[in-house]
């Protein structure tokens, strides 16, 4: 049985510096136990009887459906509430949104673009709200990441973690400051202009100098990859800035995650990660229109990379399922 954290109880989960390093690897072993109950059939009801709202402004496959089975197999009942479902800002504030909510629903999963809006209904709604994706964060990624990290070295202090590619979107500044917190060798390799913002920077390094962790900021894809256990790279053009893709083209193509790039890590036992969607082929319409545009059949990642035997990638997306379930689970279920 692993013992609960009674700090976790009634909180909501915005982004990764809100906790301790101990917190946040016992969401990981929380995981671990929860994804083994699954697989053996061992029922993990903790959410027996309570309603969890999941509130999407932007497209969602893995996070929608985690968050969905992952309330089911606790025993809650998810609502899935779209960007045209509610009012939420347009012709109701957040705050009475969020007070709303909270009257009738034990829990709210919040994906979106300001992180002010997850912010304020984590303080108006009197329930716990966990972060699905904002502009600046993504944390329940970095717990699934984290975790396919363990499966794979066995922990996590002092392995060399890379991101390659846009350094300053949400997917890097929660790996950043979550790889800091937890005490990797934690490195953003981008173009400077690309690089993450002062402060997301500032926070992961305090964490760094607390966790024994290290923390680097590189253009240099030499340097950014040398030794490096995990190679991680995410879209170059987020939701919500498709207007960007010719110039992050120009900006990103030298950090293509290809086998030149693997062969650089001299690690052999390295792995591949990317939270998805990735463009690897053609077999999108965004794919296809890119190709069209620029010439370019693949993008952050080639398909030779994404289909060898250093992909995990697809481990890591059904880790999303296990970590948010942990995540719900301690701050909101009955865990005695
Ligand atoms: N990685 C991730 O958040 O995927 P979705 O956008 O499909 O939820
Ligand atoms: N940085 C990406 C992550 C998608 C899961 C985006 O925000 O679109």
């Amino acid at each position: 049985m692993l013992a609960t954290i009674p700090s976790l109880q009634g909180r909501s989960f915005l982004s990764e510096k809100d906790f301790t390093k101990e917190e946040f690897l016992y969401f990981i072993e929380l995981a671990m136990k929860l994804k083994d109950e699954k697989k053996y059939g061992i029922p993990h009801r903790h959410l027996a009887g309570k309603n969890i709202a999941l509130l999407f402004e932007k497209p969602s496959t893995r996070t929608r459906c985690a968050f969905t089975v992952a309330c089911i197999d606790l025993g809650a009942h998810p609502e899935y509430l779209g960007k045209d479902d509610i009012q939420l800002g347009k012709k109701e504030s957040i705050e009475d949104t969020a007070n709303v909510l909270g009257h009738m629903f034990d829990g709210i999963e919040f994906r979106g673009f300001e992180h002010k809006k997850v912010e304020m209904l984590a303080k108006h709604s009197g329930v716990p709200v966990w972060n699905g994706l904002t502009d600046q964060w993504h944390p329940t990624q970095t717990l699934a990441d984290f975790l396919t990290v363990k499966e794979n070295f066995g922990y996590l202090q002092g392995i060399k973690f890379v991101y390659v590619g846009d350094g300053r979107n949400n997917v890097a500044n929660s790996l950043l400051v979550g790889g800091a917190l937890v005490g990797m060798d934690v490195r953003i390799c981008s173009p400077e202009s690309l690089f993450p913002a002062e402060e997301v920077v500032e926070t992961a390094q305090s964490l760094a100098a607390q966790s024994g962790g290290k923390v680097t900021i590189t253009s240099n894809v030499e340097e950014g990859v040398a030794g490096a256990d995990v190679i991680y790279t995410d879209v170059w053009v987020s939701m919500g800035e498709e207007d960007k893709f010719a110039e992050r083209i120009e900006l990103l193509s030298p950090y293509q995650v290809n086998m030149d790039m693997v062969r650089k890590t001299g690690n052999k036992n390295m792995i591949f990660l990317h939270c998805l969607p990735a463009f690897h082929d053609l077999e999108t319409k965004y794919g296809k229109d890119i190709y069209e545009k620029y010439g370019l059949g693949e993008m952050e990642v080639t398909d030779e990379v994404f289909r060898s035997a250093h992909s995990k990638v697809f481990d890591q997306a059904e880790n999303r399922m296990h970590t948010i379930k942990a995540v719900m689970a301690a701050t909101l279920g009955n865990m005695k």
